[in-house]
């Protein structure tokens, strides 16, 4: 199967018009690629089903955080949810719009807590208590007033992997609903911190609509409460979550996620926050391998390819499965006996693919589908590899958009630091 904007044409896979194949050759592999027309598309359509609901995308930037990516969204006009000093150094090296970012996280350093301050961003999505007061004392020393949101717990089973579930309340993240409801008034009252918003977020690749809703849901109950009381936040956050299709998952669609969340907004002022990741740049992007060996043994055929999970480390860590096509189309009628697409590395966990009917042998392209979310952000140096290169597609154009590491890159870091030496 084919997924997203890569599909054959005249029996070569392309994305968005242009073949891969070249790509593969002039670049080498393993090789990213992303088809940003595709994300844009994606964008606007997210953006178009949320309709005239005030709201604000802020594109979740651990998914996929090229500046190259990064830099358009700017110019798209999103904003950016971020989780680290590096993410917030990325998104203002992009040109994002610092007063369009929140910052999550549940351990925010204070040297990212002041950068972010110095920054001006738009929120800070607070995790706990202790976060909470050591951002008001470091607000209050700068004689600026802290943009806050808590982080709401909603306890809601997301129904995805046990690994990427947050919304329960054994999970590490966020603060249970009474907490929160609690600590608003004193927030509210501190010179150093201005109350501005609510957020949750439940959990990644969600399939279904119900816990988005559930969690809303709740988190609105509090709102209101809040309201009563005479404090009024300006946005609620909803966090990312919604999945895509790698298999045969059926995700709701943007305009079915769009018109639940407004459905439970029942027409609440407050503009809506939302951090896709996944969503918007998953499908538009593939990881491009080589097979390097075919290897017959046990009754077992392997194809070893030159990717591995330091390039893609969900198979191996979520089990999670991405479609592998050939760079070729194969006949109709051509199928392999069902090979595991491993890598070189030296785990027994480097699987890419299990029991896939590849009809291909030693020095064949594969495009492993799906890769343009969580592919090179969660990628290693393990087996000291260099991180592949990355090419963004635009109209038509292939830009190299991070070139492929070098082992000086990976070396210039460290020092021999001999006894008696340089
Ligand atoms: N907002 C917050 C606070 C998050 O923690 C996350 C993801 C997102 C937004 C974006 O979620 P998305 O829309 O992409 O589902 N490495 C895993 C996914 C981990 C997600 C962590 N948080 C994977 O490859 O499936």
């Amino acid at each position: 199967m084919t997924l997203g904007s890569f599909a054959y044409e005249g029996g070569i896979l392309c994305a968005g018009g242009v073949p891969l194949a070249p790509l593969a050759e002039r670049y080498g592999t393993p090789l990213y690629v992303y088809d940003f027309d595709a994300i844009a598309a994606r964008y606007e359509a997210f953006s178009r089903a949320l309709g005239d609901q005030p709201h604000r995308i802020c594109y979740a930037v651990k998914a996929n955080s090229n500046l190259a990516l990064l830099a358009r969204l700017a110019r798209l006009g999103s904003g950016f949810d971020i989780v680290s000093g590096g993410e917030l150094a990325r998104v203002l090296a992009a040109g994002g719009d610092p007063a369009k970012i929140v910052f999550s996280g549940v351990g925010k350093s204070t040297a990212e807590l002041k950068a972010a301050l110095d920054a001006n961003i738009g929120c800070f999505n607070v995790e706990s208590e202790p976060e909470l007061w050591r951002l008001a004392a470091l607000a209050e020393a700068a004689g600026v007033e802290a943009p806050v949101s808590l982080r709401v717990n909603p306890d809601v089973d997301p129904k995805t992997h046990p690994y990427i579930s947050t919304g329960l309340k054994d999970n590490k993240f966020g603060l249970a609903v009474d907490q929160a409801a609690a600590l608003y008034p004193r927030l509210a009252a501190h010179p150093g911190l201005r109350p501005v918003g609510i957020d949750f977020h439940i959990g990644s690749q969600l399939t279904t609509l119900e816990p988005f809703i559930d969690a809303l849901r709740r988190v609105l109950a509090l709102v209101d409460q809040l309201e009563a009381d005479g404090l009024t936040l300006s946005h609620i956050d909803v966090g990312g979550g919604l999945g895509v299709r790698y298999d045969d998952e059926a995700p709701p669609s943007a305009a079915a996620y769009a018109a639940g969340l407004k459905g439970a907004l029942q027409g609440r002022p407050q503009t809506l926050v939302l951090e896709p990741g996944r969503w918007l740049v998953a499908e538009s992007g593939a990881l491009l391998t080589t097979v390097e060996y075919e290897k017959h043994h046990e009754g077992k055929r392997f194809l070893i390819v030159d990717a591995a999970m330091t390039e893609l480390l969900r198979p191996a860590l979520y089990d999670a499965w991405h479609p592998i096509v050939p760079l070729t189309e194969p006949a109709a009628d051509a199928e392999g006996t069902p090979a595991d697409v491993v890598g070189p590395v030296c785990e027994s966990s480097d699987v890419l693919g299990r029991d896939r009917p590849l009809a291909v042998g030693e020095g064949d392209g594969l495009a492993i589908l799906g890769a343009g979310a969580y592919g090179f952000g969660m990628a290693s140096n393990y087996n000291t590899r260099n991180r592949p290169a990355e090419v963004l597609l635009e109209a038509g154009q292939a830009h190299l958009v991070r070139r492929r590491e070098r082992y000086e890159d990976q070396f210039a870091l460290e020092s021999l630091a001999l006894p008696g030496g340089e």
